[in-house]
């Protein structure tokens, strides 16, 4: 076959370097740019052997050793293995970079998308986008599987903390302003292909509506409340989903976004996966989204137990790449199949393979596959971590002052200090750091919040003691307690029962019996029950999940930098006030409202 090099002039226009290339391509070669394996299940020659579009890194999908440099080296294997075939058409890698490029030891990493919310600034979140960005290609990633503009309903879902907020316009906002930071990273430079995720109506599931799939051996389910909401039913009508959980995909594809990533999750019994209406008709069509659609993790799986079948109606509905972590070459034998059968035809794959070179082209991934390893000056370095102190400062909200309990000072005595949480980057991280599920300790380099206080007013006057375990000859004049949840993700994090832990409630007592005033600060993913210490407590500090530069916590508590954060959502006085619709029907307001936040 003629080969045309007019795909490679960048002087001619996107879709007549799309054309020039497609027509050249063989079927192999097309289906190729469907298949995203994870790369643990791929060598670099069976990249080019199978002329693969796309490899990710899974949650904790990470080199050894597990820093930039390392990262740079596994991509760049990759990628050239990409460059290597006969039209070489270089490949996308793709990571969860959800909070900062979270999966890398020494990357910055941000407050989650809940505590990013309450900052309300769209500046703020593109620059935090930004930074991502650049330690993205400071180790050769291109592709982010990030904004995820989510919209919890129900706290109980373990992925609530990965929303910004529950309303639409924020969410629109903050979202658009993600995929700005992340496709311009400093002016334009380098794009970073965004994913705008999980569409449509992820966070609007019903708990217990989550299926079984046992023919799938690689499946999240337990006899215990996890998994109980995450890729449930949205059990909705057509004005909730297009007035509450579109218009974020709109604002984002008003940005140019070029990428979705379809929700595991359903529309009133009908898998997103396999939705023709809500993939095709409506994002494509109706909203005009010209780039392409990619699977959730195995999530085509899901569809049949028949493999063949799964995947005829999934690309048939839309998708246009397969997120296949590990049996890559069955999907691709399928596909083949399914094409010469005529059961997907080849305009299908056409248009889907158009859509993945599209965001290819636009990010000039054909004339730059490789990053510069300048990028790497930069990572994890204190210019982007300034970012991130900003980030959290802006997140905070100041839920209660009572008894001029803030801000903090050291002038009357020692600040005590308890909660485990205010010395451990992991619980201040969350999930989605360096392992999926994240992990307790020093995870990554960071600071916590201990440190920042012992900044602030003298190592002298802070006295730690994570068991809350003080001498009580005299009462000291103030006391913080970190409580808050230990780390999780997505389905393992769904739970029915958000009250503090038994062991935060007794801390709290027990600090309270050694101090004048308590300062409770809060490390969460979502809005915690509170009613057991809110007595107790003379002000209540929502600090969510504030990432590695948690030392900024302090520059607030002491009144260095003022409470700006107000919440994304109503915060439930008690479980009979979840999910949403149940605080909607109390006779009771939220203990306290949408939009609240203290100043000093
Ligand atoms: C996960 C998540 C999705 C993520 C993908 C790749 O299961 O649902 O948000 O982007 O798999 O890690």
């Amino acid at each position: 076959m003629e080969q045309s090099t007019a795909y490679k002039d960048a002087t001619r226009t996107i879709e007549e370097r799309i054309d020039s290339l497609l027509a050249q391509m063989t079927l192999d070669e097309k289906i190729g740019q469907m298949t995203q394996p994870e790369k643990n299940s791929i060598t670099p020659e069976d990249v080019t052997k199978y002329f693969i579009g796309s490899v990710l890194s899974g949650g904790g999908g990470n080199p050894t050793p597990n820093n930039g440099e390392s990262w740079a080296q596994m991509v760049k294997g990759f990628q050239k293995a990409a460059l290597e075939t006969r039209l070489g058409i270089p490949l996308l890698y793709g990571v969860d970079a959800v909070h900062g490029h979270n999966n890398v030891v020494g990357a910055t990493i941000f407050p989650h998308n809940i505590g990013m919310g309450a900052t309300r600034d769209a500046d703020l979140v593109e620059r935090c986008a930004q930074v991502t960005a650049q330690e993205l290609l400071a180790t050769g990633v291109h592709w982010d599987f990030a904004p995820a503009v989510s919209i919890p309903h129900d706290f109980r879902w373990g992925r609530s903390y990965e929303g910004y907020a529950d309303n639409p316009a924020v969410v629109s906002e903050l979202g658009a302003a993600f995929v700005r930071g992340l496709q311009a990273p400093n002016g334009g430079e380098a794009h970073i292909l965004p994913s705008v995720k999980h569409y449509v109506a992820d966070g609007g599931t019903t708990w217990g509506s989550k299926k079984s799939y046992e023919w799938i051996e690689f499946v999240w389910e337990s006899e215990t409340d996890k998994w109980s909401i995450d890729q449930g039913d949205a059990q909705i009508d057509e004005e909730t989903l297009r007035t509450i959980f579109l218009p974020p995909y709109k604002a984002a594809i008003e940005q140019g976004a070029l990428n979705v990533m379809a929700s595991y999750s359903m529309w009133n019994g009908v898998k997103l996966h396999g939705h023709k209406y809500l993939l095709t008709d409506v994002l494509k069509d109706e909203l005009g989204f010209e780039g392409f659609i990619v699977t959730d993790w195995m999530a085509i799986d899901q569809l049949s137990e028949n493999y063949y079948d799964a995947v005829v109606h999934s690309i048939n509905a839309g998708i246009d790449m397969n997120m296949v972590p590990f049996d890559y070459k069955r999907f691709i034998t399928v596909m083949k199949e399914a094409v010469e059968k005529g059961d997907i035809s080849m305009a299908r794959v056409d248009d889907a393979v158009r859509r993945i070179l599209r965001a290819k082209f636009w990010q000039g991934l054909f004339e730059k596959p490789i990053t510069d390893d300048h990028w790497l000056d930069d990572f994890g370095g204190e210019a982007h971590r300034e970012v991130a102190r900003e980030a959290v400062r802006k997140s905070l909200v100041l839920l209660k002052n009572e008894n001029h309990a803030l801000p903090l000072t050291a002038e009357a005595g020692p600040v005590l200090v308890a909660g485990e949480g205010a010395d451990d980057i992991g619980l201040a991280c969350g999930g989605w750091t360096i392992e999926w599920m994240g992990n307790k300790g020093a995870i990554t380099p960071g600071s916590t919040l201990l440190e920042g206080l012992k900044a602030q007013l003298g190592d002298e006057n802070v006295k730690y003691s994570a068991e809350g375990a003080f001498s009580t000859t005299e009462k000291a004049p103030v006391a913080v307690v970190v409580v808050g949840e230990d780390p999780y993700a997505e389905g393992e994090g769904d739970t029915s029962n958000l009250a503090l832990r038994a062991e935060h409630v007794a801390l709290v007592e027990r600090v309270r019996a050694v101090c004048d005033k308590l300062v409770l600060v809060i490390y969460s993913g979502r809005p915690v029950i509170l009613s057991d210490v809110l007595a107790e407590c003379d002000a209540i500090v929502a600090a969510w999940l504030p990432g590695t530069e948690a030392n900024a916590i302090a520059d607030v508590l002491v009144g260095e930098a003022p409470f700006e954060g107000k919440l994304g959502h109503n915060w439930p006085r008690s479980m009979d006030q979840v999910p949403l619709s149940a605080l909607k029907a109390s006779d009771q307001g939220p203990l306290y409202p949408y939009g609240h936040g203290l100043s000093l």
